[in-house]
């Protein structure tokens, strides 16, 4: 069997990346996972005790960045797939980094698909957003038309849309084969877990007895949500089933943010919950929708990921500073 080698850019410290790198390192039909990663979010432990030895894939780390097109060449050279990963994530904040956010979710992107088609890698996988859609309202599959005006507010938005397109040009010119990946808000434990998104940071607010910071107006709206685990069987997924040039939507579930809470509930007791309206910046999707998943359903992948056992296994992690007294579980 001929072996494939995998570049994951962000990918050993980033919050899906951390975990991706130790799943593929279970797969037979890889040699090589090598990661590039700026060391930006300086969560070196993701790279603590990563398995070694024979009959496993090798691990080769590259502290570089996307920006730098001499960093993306040396990351690409002799790769099959390139999964593309490295982002600015923290949405509301791009509000105040539009130079950087451009420079590395687009240009930068830029560069890792040039790079890619330089090096004859065979395959780009591109992350993407269902934030994508957040000016949209109802139910939206990957054919909706996208509410420009609301996805231009925000740096992190717009510039998803613009490398999205990049790719899809390049996979249409067939100049290289490449997939889009939209996917849902991420919960689920991973070594280089990150807080800034709903589930997350609501299950921490939770843990250290924090009110709950919920947005008024956000109750009831619905919204995608991914399962860490299913993101990462998508990626693998799509790497063998997806068709070049196609944007898929990955999504486990659409929920509210009172499912959510809900959810978190059945296993801690919550302090009042704080109910206040955010500033404008704050929130970057003002509207209720969900996203269909059945484009990527229809090509035979199978949801499984479990918004309250992810939940519940948060938790555990983060037992030893959880107070006793707000604990609904043994
Ligand atoms: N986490 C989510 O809920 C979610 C949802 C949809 C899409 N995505 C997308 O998936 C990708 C990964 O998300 P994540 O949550 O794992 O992100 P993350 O913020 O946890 O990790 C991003 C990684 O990229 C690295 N990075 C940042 N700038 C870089 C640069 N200039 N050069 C090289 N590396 C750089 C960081 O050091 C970090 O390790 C992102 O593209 C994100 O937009 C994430």
């Amino acid at each position: 069997m001929v072996k494939k080698r995998i570049l994951v850019t962000g990918g050993g410290l980033g919050h899906i990346g951390s975990k991706l790198i130790r799943e593929y390192a279970k797969r037979k039909d890889v040699e090589l996972i090598r990661i590039l990663d700026n060391l930006s979010t300086q969560r070196y432990p993701s790279l603590f005790d990563l398995l070694c030895g024979e009959d496993i894939p090798r691990y080769e780390f590259i502290e570089g960045d996307v920006r730098d097109r001499e960093d993306c060449e040396r990351a690409c050279d002799g790769i099959d797939v390139v999964l593309h990963l490295a982002a600015l994530t923290d949405a509301p904040r791009t509000v105040e980094k539009a130079r950087e956010t451009f420079d590395i979710n687009l240009a930068g992107t830029l560069k890792m698909v040039a790079s890619a088609i330089n090096s004859g890698v065979k395959k780009f996988l591109l992350a993407s957003t269902t934030s994508v859609y957040g000016g949209t309202e109802g139910v939206v599959n990957e054919t909706s038309e996208l509410n420009m005006e609301e996805v231009n507010k925000v740096p992190y938005t717009a510039t998803r849309v613009l490398a999205e397109q990049s790719l899809l040009y390049a996979a249409k010119a067939k100049l290289i084969d490449g997939e889009i990946l939209r996917m849902g808000t991420i919960f689920g434990y991973s070594p280089g877990m990150r807080f800034h998104t709903a589930v997350n940071r609501f299950t921490w607010q939770a843990i250290t007895n924090q009110p709950l910071t919920i947005w008024a107006d956000a109750i009831d709206q619905q919204r995608p949500y991914l399962a860490l685990d299913d993101a990462i069987r998508a990626w693998r997924f799509l790497e063998k089933r997806g068709e070049s040039g196609e944007v898929y939507n990955v999504v486990t579930g659409n929920y509210t943010v009172r499912q959510v809470v809900e959810t978190i509930q059945k296993h801690l007791y919550l302090r009042t919950q704080d109910v206040s309206n955010p500033s404008p910046s704050q929130i970057i999707n003002q509207r209720s929708y969900s996203a269909s998943a059945e484009k990527i359903k229809n090509l035979g992948f199978e949801f499984k990921g479990n918004l309250e056992k992810s939940i519940a296994e948060t938790i555990r992690h983060f037992d030893g500073i959880i107070p006793e007294g707000i604990k609904k579980y043994k």
